[in-house]
């Protein structure tokens, strides 16, 4: 019986909770969750396979009642041999795109590249970097892609070698790369998310080089921070909370009805112009 195994409780893994665009999202989940008495519990394995698993594994054992996904270390394998068996509902989101015929929450990544690289190329800029992790995620492959289009359409070449700086989703990954990314003298640099951005101004203070005077610097997400540093971050603004809130709502119609048709939801993202980025000079 499964109300009798039901401990009302959801899971809920993300790569990494110290970044606000994961505390938002989970803030979101909260409120729907709290709304239909049910509660969830946050983990961040940090992308590790083993710690994700050991997680699970206790979650299952626990009885909880749904799982929503966002990391990519949790595998097609772990899906099949661990969810499935035990008829746990799942949601996979976000970096966390396996291709699977399960419910899921869709953010446009390769509309927001494309976005992105249409605000650069509109100002006039040409030598662009990029920074991103080395692994790229499903998402984050289709938002570089979707930048490249988005350049190419307005004929800027972009070398996906040369103009590629790999750093891990991190402040302290933008912070570390800053030379890297000065090596290349670009006029504009787009930072996979906002966490990177904001490492990358650290790096560029140090070096007395302005944004965006010198320097165009582009976020990804539109975390809380983006408005709270100097100048205010121009990103791509994701409906953080209100992902969370979606994500919520999807599984927990999934809990309530295992045999409704699939759920897939698709929202968009748009630009937040601030102040970071401007026309080269
Ligand atoms: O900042 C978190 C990033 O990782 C976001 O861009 C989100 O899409 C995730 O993949």
């Amino acid at each position: 019986n499964l109300i009798l195994h039901s401990s009302k409780t959801i899971g809920v893994l993300v790569p990494n909770i110290g970044n606000p665009f994961f505390s938002t999202f989970f803030r979101g989940i909260q409120t729907v969750c709290r709304n239909a008495h049910y509660l969830p519990l946050v983990f961040s394995a940090s992308n590790d396979e083993t710690t994700e698993k050991y997680y699970l594994g206790n979650l299952v054992e626990r009885s909880v009642d749904g799982l929503i996904i966002a990391s990519s270390s949790v595998t097609a394998d772990t899906i099949d041999n661990i969810l499935k068996p035990n008829r746990i509902p799942y949601l996979l989101f976000d970096r966390n795109q396996i291709n699977d015929d399960g419910d899921r929450l869709q953010v446009d990544d390769y509309q927001g590249g494309s976005i992105a690289a249409e605000h650069l190329a509109k100002l006039g800029h040409k030598r662009i970097v990029v920074m991103m992790p080395k692994q790229l995620t499903r998402n984050l492959r289709k938002r570089l892609d979707g930048f490249i289009n988005g350049l190419l359409q307005r004929g800027i070449h972009f070398n996906e070698e040369q103009d590629l700086v790999a750093a891990p989703l991190t402040k302290l990954g933008g912070y570390e790369q800053t030379d890297a990314v000065l090596k290349r003298r670009p006029t504009a640099v787009f930072c996979g998310n906002d966490e990177l951005a904001i490492g990358l101004y650290r790096g560029l203070h140090e070096r007395e080089i302005q944004i965006p005077e010198d320097l165009s610097v582009m976020g990804y997400d539109n975390i809380d921070l983006a408005e709270y540093v100097t100048p205010k971050l121009t990103t791509i603004e994701q409906p953080i909370l209100e992902l969370g809130e979606t994500s919520a709502r999807l599984i927990l119609n999934r809990i309530n009805d295992l045999q409704m048709s699939r759920q897939l939801v698709d929202v968009p993202v748009k630009l937040t112009e601030r102040s970071s980025t401007g026309r080269p000079v």
